[in-house]
């Protein structure tokens, strides 16, 4: 028997568990349109959008390291007014869920994005943990009364699938987590980029202009495995698994910590088949699905727990 390969995530029917993370693809809507039409594509995620719109930084903004990418793009986007009528367009055009990415600074913010864009969206995906934005991301993801009030104040405003994305660079995951589902998230995406940074040893200088960066890819995965087999031990929420997710196996050990569905980032930059990716990797998960004699992915969350 061909095993389902449908998930239900927080109210969402997804018809694959793989999802695209946001951001590897810009803030393109012709690329997302693409992406959405790949039959293993469960759902998109939009890049982050902010209240105001942001140029990002200077060049040099990304670094191959060969185990990962360093980035610190400084998240360009044309602000959540202009890019709501892009994604009105968007929507009506695409058969899959549309996450939206939003970044918020403030409780304030939060509210109005998520009334301004929660008609043409499916689900929101709060970005509490970009590493190297002022006043946005980290500085207020990591701070869990900061968590708790932005995510309340966005959950006032939208009755769709609330996901908050959490960031590996605080002491405790599970503590800004729980704060986050205190306040009404329905789920947890788990993880942005780790803060770091890379010297030109010629030049003895950063190469980002930025300074600090974050850094995404292969080199992340086993701390994106254990954040998620650590939240899966204290919440009883969908968490979603990403960070350096490059193939089914890659996929299977973030299920078996406790993700209900993953996304894909660096991967896709890097990919030698193109989007030819997520066709892989879901292939690769029905066949170990067949081998372990399972019919869905459901029997698989969580396993590697013993308890
Ligand atoms: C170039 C680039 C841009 C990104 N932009 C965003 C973004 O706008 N919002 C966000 O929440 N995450 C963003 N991310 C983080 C990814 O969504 C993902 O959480 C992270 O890269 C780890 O997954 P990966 O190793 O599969 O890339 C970005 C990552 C990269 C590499």
């Amino acid at each position: 028997m061909h095993p389902d390969m449908k998930v239900e995530l927080a109210g969402l029917v997804l018809r694959s568990p793989i999802m695209v993370a946001s951001g590897v693809l810009g803030s393109s809507t012709g690329l997302i349109k693409r992406v959405s039409e790949n039959p293993s594509v469960g759902a998109v995620v939009t890049k982050t959008v902010t209240y105001n719109p942001r140029n990002g930084y200077e060049n040099p903004t990304a670094i191959d390291l060969g185990f990962g990418f360093l980035n610190a793009m400084g998240l360009p986007n044309p602000g959540y007014l202009d890019y709501k009528n892009e994604l009105a367009e968007l929507r009506d055009k695409i058969e899959i869920p549309l996450i939206v990415s939003i970044g918020p600074s403030n409780s304030e913010e939060a509210s109005e994005m998520v009334k301004a864009l929660n008609e043409v969206s499916d689900g929101f995906e709060l970005n509490l943990s970009c590493p190297h934005t002022e006043k946005l991301g980290l500085e207020v993801g990591s701070d869990p009364e900061k968590v708790r009030r932005i995510t309340a104040s966005a959950r006032k405003y939208t009755s769709k699938p609330l996901f908050i994305k959490v960031s590996p660079n605080v002491t405790s995951v599970v503590e800004i987590a729980r704060a986050a589902v205190e306040a009404g998230a329905d789920a947890i995406t788990a993880i942005n980029t780790l803060k770091s940074m890379a010297i030109d040893v010629n030049a003895m200088k950063p190469v980002l202009s930025n300074v600090y960066g974050g850094l995404s890819g292969r080199a992340i995965r086993p701390v994106g495995v254990r954040i998620v087999y650590e939240l899966y031990e204290t919440l009883r929420v969908p968490i979603v698994g990403c960070g350096g997710i490059y193939d089914w196996r890659d996929a299977v050990e973030f299920i078996l910590a406790g993700a209900s569905a993953i996304q894909v980032g660096s991967a896709i930059a890097c990919s030698r088949s193109g989007l030819n990716i997520f066709g892989e990797i879901e292939k690769g998960i029905v066949e170990y699905l067949v081998a372990k004699g399972l019919s869905n992915i459901r029997g698989l969350v969580g396993l590697a727990h013993t308890s």
